[in-house]
């Protein structure tokens, strides 16, 4: 039974071609504990036609309901996410040439684009049945499953690293999670969890070990094309990668829209990381197919300090599939971008969303943004929970 038109078919596991019933709860492939992915009956919608059919609809992202996975509309679990807007930011002179937009995800609600992969995932994990969820965390993807959590009426738990600000373990709680905090980064948060959770019937709503937040995430890229249909898609996409879901969902979003017809060109992807954790940049430079886990990770940036994230192999197909690339940049330099896109633009984003500002000027260096192209920056979380003067002070003290 469907109402909401989702053609959702079956789950697909990359690595090993797998295919799982999506009816059923599930998390990694079966046979290989690879990703999953959805899949959609692509070939039962006139592409141009769906895509022109939108502009009627709501501005959140539950306007894409046939390539979303949740089947009946009263499983829908909102706070009205998605289509932020794309602003122009102003043109600087060190980077002549380059039209610079941004994606205002810092705006939706709780504060992060966290919210996309949380809505859609907290609605099929209703629909599926699911009462009970937790998820290691750097912190927005925690106030996001609590907050969709709360609404969905679910039991959340929520693993932080024991370093995460008193606000965001105080938010959880007031969305009325439970918190658990773990010494070091959210490797050993998500260690942790998978072992206390192990046997008590708890559903793990990490990044890429579930498939549906993948699914949330598609729609930032499906939003960018629509937003840009009078013919500015964007060049190059400058994002900050942690977890790397939103790399491989804005990926899913172009594939799909190419196989429908509605997309002929695809951006590059580009993945900024701090220089004190950097597996993904790594990997590109090193020609690797799958990460190595940073040792001694440390940023300013919390939802970077990711040190060996999982399905990295996902990551880098997103990446190099798109022509793309990665660069970093350093703690200090997040900081001055910070200031720079509150200063010059009137934009107050967080340390990882100031991370695709910080990049440019090695991005224009190394010949990756060229003169004449349009590059979208995209803002993924809010500087309001954030104090410059605090987070100057941890640089100066050092990583503990
Ligand atoms: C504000 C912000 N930006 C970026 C990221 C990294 O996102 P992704 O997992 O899509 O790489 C995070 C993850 O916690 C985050 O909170
Ligand atoms: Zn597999």
């Amino acid at each position: 039974m469907t109402d909401t038109g989702s053609l959702l078919t079956s789950l697909e596991c990359r690595a090993c071609c797998t295919t799982v019933d999506p009816e059923r709860p599930v998390g990694t492939c079966p046979t290989c504990g690879h990703t999953l992915l959805a899949a959609y009956r692509l070939d039962r919608l006139d592409g141009p036609a769906w895509w022109d059919s939108l502009l009627a609809r709501p501005p959140m992202l539950w306007r894409y309901a046939e390539l979303l996975p949740v089947r009946r509309a009263e499983s829908i679990v909102t706070l009205g996410e998605g289509y932020s807007p794309i602003v122009r930011l102003r043109n600087r002179p060190e980077f002549p040439g380059l039209t610079l937009l941004a994606k205002s995800d810092d705006l939706l609600p709780t504060g992060s684009f966290k919210a996309r992969g949380m809505a859609v995932a907290v609605s099929r994990a209703s629909e599926l049945g699911l009462r009970d969820l937790y998820v290691p965390s750097a912190g927005n993807a925690g106030i996001a499953l609590a907050a969709y959590g709360a609404r969905a009426g679910l039991r959340v738990r929520i693993y932080l690293p024991d370093r995460t600000a008193p606000t965001v373990i105080e938010t959880c709680r007031a969305y009325g999670a439970d918190v658990v905090t773990v010494p070091g980064t959210i490797r050993e948060a998500g260690a942790t969890a998978r072992s206390q959770e192990s046997g008590h019937g708890g559903f793990d709503m990490s990044t890429l070990r579930e498939p549906y937040r993948v699914e949330g995430k598609k729609t930032m890229g499906f939003e960018i094309v629509e937003q840009c249909r009078a013919g500015t898609l964007p060049d190059a996409i400058v994002y900050p990668a942690g977890g790397g879901t939103g790399l491989v969902g804005m990926y899913k979003a172009f594939t799909e829209l190419r196989t429908l017809g509605v997309l002929d060109r695809m951006p590059r992807l580009y993945a900024v990381q701090p220089e004190g954790c950097a597996p993904v940049v790594r990997a590109l430079r090193d020609g690797a197919s799958a990460v190595t886990p940073w040792d001694h990770p440390s940023t300013v940036a919390p939802g970077l300090l990711v040190p060996a994230p999982f399905a990295s192999e996902r990551i880098l197909e997103a990446i190099r599939g798109s022509g793309g690339g990665g660069t970093t940049v350093s703690d200090d330099e997040i900081l001055r971008a910070m200031e720079a896109l509150a200063g010059e633009d009137g934009v107050w984003v967080s340390p990882e969303a100031a991370a695709p500002r910080a990049a440019l000027p090695r991005l224009v260096r190394e010949g990756a943004l060229r003169s004449g192209e349009t590059v979208l920056l995209y803002h993924t979380g809010s500087g309001l929970p954030f104090s410059l003067g605090q987070l100057r002070a941890s640089l100066d003290r050092g990583p503990p």
